[in-house]
């Protein structure tokens, strides 16, 4: 029996920060960001869009009546949760309307958790072949005004189906994963944004590539040759560039490099104009890759390779399956450049604005634009979604 992801959908913010307007600000050369960091744009959320939102607003693209009859459980990875008690999959679960006998949770680990999901997904579906479970990653990426990791911020969702004969890919059973216990990235409880050893972390994501991937290399029996496409964590796309400069070896052969490198581009297409959305930027680099590359076809192999700091990575690996461009969105491009550009300014005020509670642990926010879903405010420490009728 295949089993793996039947549909993919995604949501960010109505609000885009442009890397060149950030420059300026921060007197640093444009080049860097667009070359240096491979970036052009980041999703900047108002404070009534929240992990909770993109993540359903991002489900609800992909959801007929009779999946939502279907799905038995519903995991939302994310580095960025609302409560350190109450799942955000069981605020997905209600806002959604999906059936009540499913299992709704949360798992964390960085930006890996959403592969950990999948594969708990794909296990839970190999013994019951007619369930659906719904994964979904979703995180607002925040460092901080003037930090070094501000121009790597973002946000959004990446909502996936996984079922038995998937409709857009099937996973293969060849996963390796790799923990090693480093300090690169982290957020303790009591701060709203994270800790970061910027270039340490970057060298701990490659270096957990490499011998990830010689590990892979030698428990499949396998080399780069047999791959059309290979996806990496996204924090930024320069660094998974580097990371896939490191795996093609001098004797990876012409062709095989330049459709590597030519689908790599595919796969960016989106986080360059998203930013980091952690947990879902690798399958936001696998979206992308679907639905911008030409040349890819059913029966190919795409390799990906998830990382989240602390530090836990994964490689494994997926086929495309017969009709698989038909379960896609071709018009997402468009979508995204109708975002509402801000000024630095603005960005500021918006992206870093607090929810300010009375005594009674009560605010209503501002009616900024969200997608789908909306958080309207906080009613007695309770958060308050609504639906948007548009
Ligand atoms: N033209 C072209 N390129 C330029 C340039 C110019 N005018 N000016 C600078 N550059 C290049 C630099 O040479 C550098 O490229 P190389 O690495 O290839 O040399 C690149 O632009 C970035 O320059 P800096 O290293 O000086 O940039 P920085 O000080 O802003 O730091 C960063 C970059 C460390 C990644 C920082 O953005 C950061 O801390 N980000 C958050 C952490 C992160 O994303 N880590 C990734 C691994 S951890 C992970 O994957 C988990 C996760 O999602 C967080």
């Amino acid at each position: 029996m295949s089993i793996g992801i039947d549909k993919i959908g995604f949501a960010t913010s109505k609000y885009v920060l442009n890397m060149s307007d950030l420059a300026e600000a921060r007197g640093a050369e444009p080049e860097k960001f667009s070359i240096g960091l491979m970036l052009d744009a980041l999703s900047i959320t108002p404070i009534s869009e929240d992990i909770v939102t993109l993540a359903t607003s991002a489900a609800q693209e992909i959801l007929t009546e009779q999946d939502k009859l279907d799905i038995d459980m519903v995991i939302v990875a994310t580095e960025s949760g609302i409560d350190q008690s109450k799942a955000a999959s069981v605020y997905v679960h209600s806002l959604l309307g999906i059936q009540p006998f499913a299992r709704s949770f949360e798992m964390k680990e960085a930006c890996y958790a959403a592969t950990a999901a999948l594969n708990y997904a794909k296990l839970h579906v190999a013994t019951k072949p007619d369930s659906k479970v719904l994964v979904i990653a979703s995180d607002i990426a925040k460092y901080g005004i003037g930090s070094a990791g501000e121009s790597t911020q973002g946000a959004g969702a990446v909502a996936m189906l996984v079922s038995s004969n998937p409709r857009i890919l099937s996973f293969n059973d060849d996963n390796v994963a790799q923990t090693r216990d480093v300090m690169d990235f982290w957020r303790p409880n009591y701060s709203t944004t994270p800790f970061v050893n910027g270039i340490y972390s970057t060298k701990q994501y490659l270096d957990s590539l490499k011998t990830t991937w010689t590990e892979y290399q030698k428990r499949n029996d396998t080399d780069l040759k047999e791959f059309a496409a290979v996806c990496l964590h996204l924090p930024f796309p320069k660094l998974a560039l580097k990371g896939l400069n490191k795996l093609m070896t001098k004797e990876l052969p012409e062709e095989n490099k330049a459709q590597l490198l030519a689908n790599f581009e595919r796969s960016i297409v989106y986080s360059r104009k998203v930013g980091n959305i952690y947990t879902g930027s690798l399958y936001l680099g696998l979206l992308s890759l679907l639905e911008n590359s030409e040349t890819l076809k059913a029966g190919d192999k795409i390799g990906l390779f998830s990382y989240g700091s602390g530090a836990v990575s994964e490689m494994f690996s997926a086929t495309l399956v017969d009709g698989y461009r038909k379960m896609l969105n071709p018009s997402r491009l468009s979508e995204l450049d109708e975002r509402q550009p801000l000024s630095v300014a603005d960005y500021e005020k918006l992206f870093y604005e607090e929810a300010l509670l009375d005594e009674n642990g009560t605010n209503t926010f501002a009616n900024y634009k969200t997608g789908n879903f909306r958080l309207t405010g906080i009613e007695q420490h309770q958060r308050i979604y609504t639906k948007n009728d548009n």
